[in-house]
């Protein structure tokens, strides 16, 4: 016999996020973790039950008929992202981007039109340029406030792509208002949810149906992975998705999948680090001088931290803040001083990283156009677990050196 402890229905989310996932007793007994089930073949007790599998995927059940979907391992990762997503089914990808790119062509066919925040992460627009484009498809950026979304949708417009807190400036959405007026067009709203880890934000309890996540970022929480998730609100969503993930061939290794689940068990108390951790830099930097403004929701005069207080239950590591008056240069400089923070383009792992935003990425978000902050080098920092006090001394050292001292 095999049994699985799964959490009661009433549990709360550190609870289910323990519990959801786990490896079965069998006979009585068993390991704490999923074992890592590595395969390319799966094999069949005789032909009839190969071809009752074969059909049963057909008609959409999550069953295991070849090694590229993912046996035991996977199935439990997908099963705990969809419950702390509080969605309906996961899919699992190589990258994050590959998660955002199987959403985009699952969604759009030829003719159609898409309406994207003019702040998400700036690959997506790779992804149009080169794919989409050549596709017949047309994404359109736009600030994502409601009356430009209203202005915008179109008789063609099949998908509305956001994504928050934004990237690099941090800036938040009205969520359930862009959701509604997308709902009532009968239009679909997927949301890159990265930032939050899941931890602290669902989107599908908001009124979007798509759920984007890196997982390389804080569901692995190790810097040891990529991969991506997208989490479905609905079955007629997940059998659309479904179609595109097997035709892509999109993929995840069983280690992989074990290292994300193991990254998962431990996602909300590193996020309550995180989070204590980055307030405390974000709270300091704003009392530097050379420092013009800091961009993190969770600071009380941030401009979204309304929203964030009403839609996100913290805050994670990843904050941004402009120069006052260095220019590019001098921004690298302060970069290259810094002893802790390591150089690095990807975030969520549990050490400190320091990146200067592409000015031309910064040019494509209108806050950014609008706000007056054009021309100022912008840093992000990724705030690890370090203890905060020392990231804070070394940001100082950085700022002495950019005075001269
Ligand atoms: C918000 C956001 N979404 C998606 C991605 C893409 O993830 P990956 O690097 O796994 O492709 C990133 C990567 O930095 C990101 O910051």
């Amino acid at each position: 016999m095999s049994t699985r402890r799964a959490p009661r229905p009433n549990a709360r989310p550190a609870t289910r996020l323990l519990h959801t996932g786990t490896a079965a007793l069998t006979a009585g007994s068993g390991p704490v973790n999923i074992p890592v089930v590595r395969t390319s073949t799966v094999r069949f007790e005789n032909s009839a039950r190969h071809a009752e599998l074969h059909h049963r995927r057909a008609a959409g059940e999550r069953v295991a008929s070849y090694g590229r979907h993912g046996l035991d391992t996977h199935q439990a990762l997908e099963e705990a992202v969809a419950d702390l997503e509080q969605g309906h089914r996961a899919f699992l990808a190589p990258s994050g981007l590959s998660a955002i790119t199987l959403v985009l062509l699952a969604l759009l066919s030829p003719g159609d039109h898409a309406l994207v925040a003019d702040n998400v992460y700036a690959p997506l627009r790779r992804v149009d340029q080169t794919l989409l484009q050549r596709l017949g498809i047309t994404l359109e950026y736009i600030r994502p406030d409601a009356e430009t979304l209203r202005q915008r949708i179109t008789e063609r417009t099949r998908l509305v792509y956001l994504e928050s807190p934004s990237s690099l400036l941090y800036e938040l959405i009205d969520l359930p208002l862009l959701a509604g007026i997308a709902r009532e067009r009968g239009i679909p709203v997927a949301v890159d949810n990265t930032w939050s880890g899941g931890w602290f934000h669902q989107p599908l309890t908001l009124g979007a149906n798509l759920s984007i996540q890196a997982a390389t970022k804080y569901i692995s929480g190790h810097s040891d992975l990529m991969q991506g998730i997208v989490v479905v609100d609905s079955p007629a969503l997940a059998a659309r998705l479904a179609r595109t993930h097997e035709a892509l061939g999109l993929t995840v290794g069983a280690d992989d999948a074990y290292l994300a689940l193991r990254g998962l068990r431990t996602l909300g108390v590193r996020l309550a680090q995180h989070q204590q951790h980055a307030l405390q830099v974000a709270q300091w930097l704003q009392t530097q001088s050379q420092v013009a403004r800091v961009f993190y929701p969770a600071l009380p005069d941030d401009p979204g931290h309304a929203l964030w207080k009403r839609d996100f239950g913290g805050a994670s590591g990843l904050l941004s803040f402009a120069f006052a008056d260095a220019d590019d240069a001098q921004a690298d400089a302060f970069v290259d001083a810094l002893h802790y923070f390591g150089i690095g383009a990807s975030w969520g792992g549990y050490e400190s990283l320091a990146l200067r935003a592409a000015p031309e990425r910064l040019r494509e978000h209108s806050l950014w156009r609008d706000g007056g902050l054009d021309g100022r080098p912008v840093l992000r920092l990724h705030i690890g677990l370090e203890d905060p006090a020392d990231l804070i001394d070394d940001l100082a050292q950085a700022f002495e050196r950019l005075r001269g001292g």
